[in-house]
């Protein structure tokens, strides 16, 4: 009988971008001994792709002097479509300032203002300039800042290794198992605590910014193990996607001053949100371009112009070197002399694992922070700038939350880790054996133009079904799936397929939140219901896997600081 290898740690991270690495810096200050186990090294993190800032009412920027924690919460809560808890908001947007400084004084390099002070630009739906940025690099920035404070301490990483399951042992979660992508050797993780801060779901679509790896691996091992996901139908479209390769062009360049024009050199934005423009929330941005180039104002019957050719050469270079590059690079348009071709795509998942304020999930033992996970800070739409607020926010504040309850728990025994090993060793080889079938890669594809084109930007009841009728003929055909690779080493095609299993799952969840969800609040619109209906639909979408079925509860939104209104731009 294979002796499968068991290590044992206090607590185990699964992922290691922002959220994983500030949670695992937090945890370890005590001595615990913290693990980190992601599928990338943790530089590969999809959180090295965010571009244009974090938010923080520091009050620095001209025209900011009066930002303040509380007009942050209202413009969150107010951007959610008022769909998020307030109370996470709160806590979010009051830790905000702290949470940048110390980011700074870990080594962060931050744009500044001419009196040394940060820097702070205009966001989408934000009342004042109150976002921090690296120039157009923020998301790199902060995550080799966190990985080089997370090796200076005692934190062991296992880099490459693929989360399979999480392993319960009387009602409580004592680790997970985990394949090393290396060799393709299966290894048990026990931990007296596990966090997950996977990321999100973003790759379940065609047209995505997202990273390949953000498949949402962490919900589907949740949902598994029988934890609820919540509001998995709110999925962002940034506005301003790369057209051909759907690469992020930041919502900076519209906060630099980018205008946003149609065929006719309209700045269209005036006919959406004549107050706010180009800076108005990203759902309402992207609904514009999406109805400019279906009526036929966009440029060959796909794109908008995103043009940056006035901010001239100097302050292109100096805040935006990284979109002038990647539209050099992918697109052969150089910003300073032409605008950029750009189309909505895929950003964000708002929706995932329930979770309270300290990251407690439905199962004990089990934490989830960042965006794999719903706390919810965004409701129905996220603004720009405040994801990587979340990470570093609540990823210190879960570690913490953890911390102080390690002392209390005994370590757990390794045999159930060894004998979920065996299992998930027999589901793989089951996987590898099959010697004929379809391909993984294909359905995987079919998968993701599906969701886009029946769950995208606009929805309504008769696509969203055909859809789901096409999401069970996917599910079906995986179970003909086949891996025509058979070695061990580097198997990206297990991997791959392991991936879409989760996919499949949690796609379900996504389309039945939708479907049931008749009415329009944030980024999920439908042109059947187009009005938001408090009455209804003011709750949070709860899903429910239970006997390989999933079934869709609702539970109530935490008010109390903001009173629920209209939403005018
Ligand atoms: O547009 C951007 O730079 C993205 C920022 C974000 O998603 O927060």
């Amino acid at each position: 009988m294979v002796d499968y290898p068991v290590h044992s740690h206090d607590l185990v991270i699964i992922g290691g971008g922002l959220t994983g690495l500030r949670a695992a810096i937090e945890s370890s200050k005590a001595d615990f001994d913290v693990a980190v186990v992601s599928k990338v090294h943790p530089l590969r993190s999809h959180s090295v792709a965010a571009q244009g800032g974090i938010n923080a009412a520091l009050a620095n920027a001209v025209g900011g002097e009066d930002d303040s924690w509380e007009r942050h919460a209202f413009d969150t809560v107010k951007g959610s479509d008022y769909l998020a808890d307030q109370d996470a908001v709160e806590i979010m947007c009051k830790e905000a300032p702290r949470a940048v400084i110390e980011l700074e004084h870990m080594g962060t390099v931050f744009s500044r203002m001419k009196d040394g002070r940060i820097a702070q630009r205009p966001f989408g739906g934000a009342g004042f300039p109150r976002t921090c940025y690296a120039a157009d690099r923020t998301g790199h920035n902060l995550l080799h800042t966190l990985f080089e404070q997370a090796n200076s301490r005692d934190i062991t990483i296992y880099p490459e290794y693929y989360v399979t399951s999480l392993v319960k042992d009387g009602g409580r979660c004592v680790g997970c198992t985990a394949l090393n992508i290396a060799d393709g050797t299966l290894h048990g993780f026990a931990a007296k605590a596990v966090l997950q801060a996977t990321g999100g779901y973003g790759h379940l679509f065609a047209r995505s910014t997202n990273a390949l790896i953000n498949t949402g691996d962490g919900a589907a091992l949740a949902y598994r193990a029988g934890v609820l996901l919540e509001d998995m139908e709110f999925v962002q479209f940034h506005p301003t996607t790369l057209y051909g390769t759907n690469i992020l062009i930041t919502e900076g360049a519209r906060g630099e001053g980018g205008y946003l024009y149609n065929n006719k050199h309209e700045r269209f934005m005036k006919n959406y949100a004549p107050k706010a423009m180009e800076l108005a929330p990203r759902d309402i941005v992207a609904r514009a371009i999406q109805t400019e180039i279906d009526e036929r104002r966009g440029f060959e019957g796909e794109y908008v112009h995103l043009d940056l050719t006035h901010l001239g050469a100097d302050k292109i270079n100096q805040r935006l070197p990284g979109i002038r590059l990647i539209s050099m690079d992918f697109a052969g348009i150089d910003p300073i002399a032409e605008p950029i071709s750009v189309q909505p795509g895929q950003h964000y998942s708002m929706g995932g694992i329930a979770v309270n304020t300290k990251g407690e999930t439905e199962l004990t033992g089990l934490y989830a922070a960042g965006e794999c996970s719903c706390v919810s800070v965004h409701g129905a739409n996220r603004l720009g700038g405040n994801s990587l607020l979340e990470t570093v926010v609540f990823g210190k504040l879960v570690g913490g939350e953890i911390a102080q309850k390690l002392p209390s728990i005994s370590k757990p025994s390794t045999e159930p880790l060894k004998e979920a090993c065996r299992k998930e060793s027999e589901r793989i080889d089951k996987l590898l054996l099959r010697e004929e079938g379809e391909r993984v890669s294909n359905i995987r594809e079919e998968l993701r133009k599906m969701m886009f084109d029946h769950f995208g930007v606009f929805r309504d009841e008769k696509t969203m079904k055909e859809g789901l009728e096409k999401l069970h003929m996917l599910q079906k055909r995986f179970s003909n799936a086949y891996i025509d690779n058979k070695d061990l080493v580097f198997n990206y095609t297990l991997i791959y397929t392991l991936e879409l299993e989760g996919m499949l799952l949690i796609a379900e969840a996504l389309a039945l939140g939708a479907i049931e969800r008749r009415e329009s609040r944030g980024s999920h619109f439908r042109t059947d219901y187009p009005k938001r209906d408090d009455e209804k639909f003011l709750v949070h979408t709860m899903a429910y896997y239970r006997d390989g079925k999933t079934e869709l509860e609702y539970a109530p939104v935490t008010l109390g600081i903001f009173p629920v209104k209209e939403r005018v731009y």
